[in-house]
This record gives C-alpha cells, sequence and structure tokens, in this order.
C-alpha cells in the first residue's frame, strides 16, 4: 500500500481509483462494483456523502422490520438495522409472545445528561470555591446565546458543580454540569455550552485570581446514569403454559430466573448477556440514525456501576407472577443530528409515529428486552444454535450461490438436521452430482 498526501483533495471518482489501484487486481472491477452501491439519485447520494469523508460508495445494511410489539398499549412495527441473521426474527417472536401476555410495559425514570468542563487550578482551593456563585451567573450569562432555545423548548442547564478532584490528580478540578435537551440528543449543544463554560473561567480567572488555570477539556460523558429508561414484561407463571414445547410454566420461569441470575452474578455470561439486549438496541438506535457507539459505552458502564459487570435485565418470580425487566441508560434524539437527515432514519422515526425522545427511548428498551427474553428462552430449551444456522443456512445457500430448487431443499433436508458450512457443502455437491 502506497501512502498519499491530500487524499481528501481527490474527487470521490479518483479516491476510488486511488483505492483500488492499491490492492485489485481489476481496479476498474472494482470501482465498477463500487458504483452499483451508489444511491440511483445523485441528491440523495450527495445527502449520504455529506455525512463522513473520503467516501468511495455505500455499504448496505439490512433494514427490516419486527411488527406487534405493544408497548403501553399501543403497537409499532418497528424498524431494525442489522446484520445478524436471527436478530429480527427472534424480536418479532418475543413480540409475539407477549402481545398476547399483557404486551411491553416502559417508563422514562429520567432524562437527566451530563457534561464536564475539566480545569487545572493553582491556587488555593478555598479561592476557587468562594468566587463559584459569581463565576457561574458569569458563565450562564455568557452562554445565553447557546442556551436561550433550549431553555425555550423547556430544556437547558440544570445545575453546575464544581468538584475538588486534587486527590487523584494535583491541581485537578471539575465543572460536573447536568442538562436537559428535550428530544435532541444534545451532543452539539452540551459541548457548544461546556466549551463556552470553560472560555468564561479563564476570562473570569484573568480578571480576578493571581494564580493560574488553564482548561484541560471540556466535553460531555456519554455516562448518562440518570438519562435512564425501564422496559418490562409479566404474567402469571400459569400464563407461560404455551411458550415452548420443551417446558411447562413453571419450569420455564425457574430455569429463565436462574439464566438470568447467572448473568448478574458471572461476568463472562453478562458480557453476552448484554451483547443480546443490544442486538435489539442497536439495530433501532442504528435505524433511526442515533448513536449506537454512545449508547453502547453508556450501558456497559453503566451494567458495572457496582464494581462488577453484571446484567442489565433482572427476573422475578413473586406471589406466582414472572416479571422479566430491562433497565438501562440511553441518550437518544428524535429531532437533530441525522435523525431527519438521513432518508431512511426520518422514515423509520414516521413508522414509529414520531415519537418523542423520551417514547423512543421506551421503544428501545422493550426491543432489548424482547431480545434478551428470546434469546434465553433459545438458550434454555432448544439452544441457540437451531434457529441460529437455520437463519445461517440462507447466507451459506448465496455463498453456494444455490438456485431455487436447491434452496428449498436444503431447507427440507436440514428441518431435523444441524446446520453446519461443511454439511451443507457436502449435501449440495451430492445433490448436483446425483442431478447430473
Ligand atoms: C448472539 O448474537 C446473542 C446471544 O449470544 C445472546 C445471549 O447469549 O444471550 C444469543
Amino acid at each position: 500500500m502506497d501512502t498519499i498526501k491530500g487524499f481528501s483533495k481527490l474527487s470521490k471518482e479518483e479516491k476510488m481509483q486511488w483505492v483500488a489501484s492499491q490492492f485489485a487486481e481489476d481496479a476498474p472491477a472494482v470501482v465498477e462494483e463500487w458504483r452499483t452501491f451508489w444511491h440511483p439519485t445523485a441528491a440523495q447520494q450527495q445527502v449520504l456523502d455529506g455525512f463522513s469523508e473520503n467516501t468511495l460508495t455505500n455499504f448496505p445494511i439490512p433494514f427490516g422490520v419486527a411488527p406487534n410489539f405493544v408497548i403501553n398499549g399501543q403497537n409499532y412495527a418497528v424498524p431494525m438495522v442489522i446484520e445478524e441473521s436471527s436478530v429480527v426474527a427472534a424480536a418479532s417472536y418475543a413480540a409475539k409472545v407477549w402481545m398476547s401476555r399483557g404486551g411491553f410495559h416502559a417508563s422514562v425514570v429520567d432524562t437527566v445528561k451530563i457534561g464536564q468542563v475539566h480545569l487545572l487550578w493553582e491556587g488555593a482551593s478555598s479561592q476557587l470555591f468562594e468566587h463559584f456563585e459569581a463565576i457561574k451567573q458569569q458563565m450562564t450569562t455568557d452562554a445565553k446565546a447557546i442556551t436561550e432555545r433550549m431553555e425555550a423548548r423547556g430544556g437547558g442547564v440544570l445545575s453546575i458543580e464544581l468538584l475538588d478532584k486534587t486527590e487523584d490528580e494535583s491541581n485537578y478540578y471539575q465543572l460536573k454540569v447536568s442538562f436537559e435537551t428535550c428530544d435532541s440528543m444534545g451532543a452539539n449543544f452540551i459541548n457548544s455550552v461546556l466549551e463556552s463554560f470553560g472560555k468564561t473561567l479563564i476570562s473570569y480567572a484573568d480578571l480576578h485570581f493571581e494564580a493560574h488555570l488553564s482548561i484541560i477539556m471540556a466535553i460531555l460523558s456519554n455516562y448518562t446514569p440518570d438519562c435512564l429508561v425501564k422496559a418490562w414484561v409479566e404474567c402469571p407463571v400459569e400464563d407461560l403454559i404455551g411458550i415452548c414445547r420443551e417446558l411447562e410454566g413453571k419450569a420455564f420461569a425457574q430455569k429463565f430466573y436462574t439464566a438470568i441470575r447467572i448473568a448478574e452474578i458471572d461476568p463472562f455470561r453478562a458480557t453476552t448477556h448484554n451483547k443480546g439486549i443490544y442486538n435489539g438496541i442497536d439495530a433501532v438506535v442504528l435505524a433511526t440514525a442515533n448513536d449506537f457507539r454512545a449508547i453502547e459505552a453508556c450501558g456497559h458502564t453503566y451494567a458495572s456501576r457496582d464494581g462488577q459487570y453484571r446484567s442489565l435485565s433482572h427476573c422475578t418470580i413473586t406471589d406466582d407472577i414472572f416479571r422479566f425487566e430491562l433497565e438501562v441508560p440511553m441518550a437518544v434524539g428524535t429531532v437533530g443530528g441525522l435523525t431527519k437527515l438521513h432518508p431512511l432514519a426520518r422514515r423509520s422515526l414516521e413508522l414509529l409515529g414520531n415519537p418523542s425522545a423520551k417514547e423512543l427511548m421506551q421503544i428501545i428498551a422493550s426491543v432489548g428486552l424482547a431480545q434478551n427474553f428470546a434469546a434465553v428462552k433459545s438458550l434454555i430449551t432448544t439452544g441457540i444454535q437451531q434457529g441460529h444456522m437455520k437463519m445461517h443456512l440462507h447466507n451459506i445457500l448465496q455463498h453456494f450461490n444455490a438456485k431455487n430448487g436447491e434452496v428449498e431443499a436444503t431447507f427440507k433436508h436440514f428441518e431435523d438436521r444441524v446446520v453446519s458450512f461443511n454439511a451443507v457443502r457436502n449435501f449440495l455437491e451430492a445433490r448436483r452430482t446425483s442431478i447430473q
């Protein structure tokens, strides 16, 4: 691979040519293949190109839908963007199971977001704290131009705290700022306010202090434990009868409960368990063009809040009532960011009835819980591979360029057999030879 100067200044055509020439035997064919993934409408492609830099083409991931999600009594068909087979099928399965058992319940605990200004102050701690009320007033006044519109929408800065962190690092102090950002995720708003606060701090210090104050950085925290949503399902244990062939209601409830306990106490299991939850959460977050990295980072920190990484979901069986609950922090928006700019994200939000950020949090948490329910149900009954590999069979068949008759024959053959790449290859080879 060569190095290149000024790559970003090249036209898209030149970028494609250069990159393809670096690795492909048939560079024009690769460029042509990339071109086939462009949006057919130039204006739409321009919108997509505008989201990132050095774009060559688009990378499609399936956009599917999980119907029959009853959440707080309302029915949703939930858009999901995910490449892993069986995730949408599993979510749809769980939606159907709970549709006739009261549906999903969800509520937002709170929506507080956090930002920090990290600073070094070389003077006496007491001096900074004595001036803090005046500094706070000045910061609030100076940031008015940024906060005004958010305040008109009912949000803004909720509180500003000065924290002495010098026990951890000499001269280190922190402004911990709480925000309400209404229907927007709020990253730009929060960062703009924090940077303004930092500037005010510097100018205040220049004017009033002898000792040196410097800003290290001003940035939101993606850990928002108080931007929290709960989703749960519950029903009498006896109503679990019929959920699966393998276990009757009470035995199912008990085995399910134990599986969740294991994820509460064992970090190795908890990681996979929570990954299953994020299979659902990320898919909806992506479909609505929200920031899945922020949401995952936040959730995993929350899962370790008592010092050990644990399950985000919990199960209880009390007085013969089975209850399965997910409590998860997440900062999402239904305005701002790409939510309305990405044409498919806009449609996803329309499909969900243009929810508020709070409603979207409830939908996403319900899908995360549904995903978790379906995965754990499979794990404690048939095992995960049966459903997973059946779905994966499509991918394997595509790999072998299976034709129509072959697809049906293979699905039939593997109805009661274990699917594996080799097993499918052997079956197809044998079938192709016998037909010749
Ligand atoms: C696979 O993507 C997700 C699961 O491993 C989750 C789990 O084990 O709970 C099935």
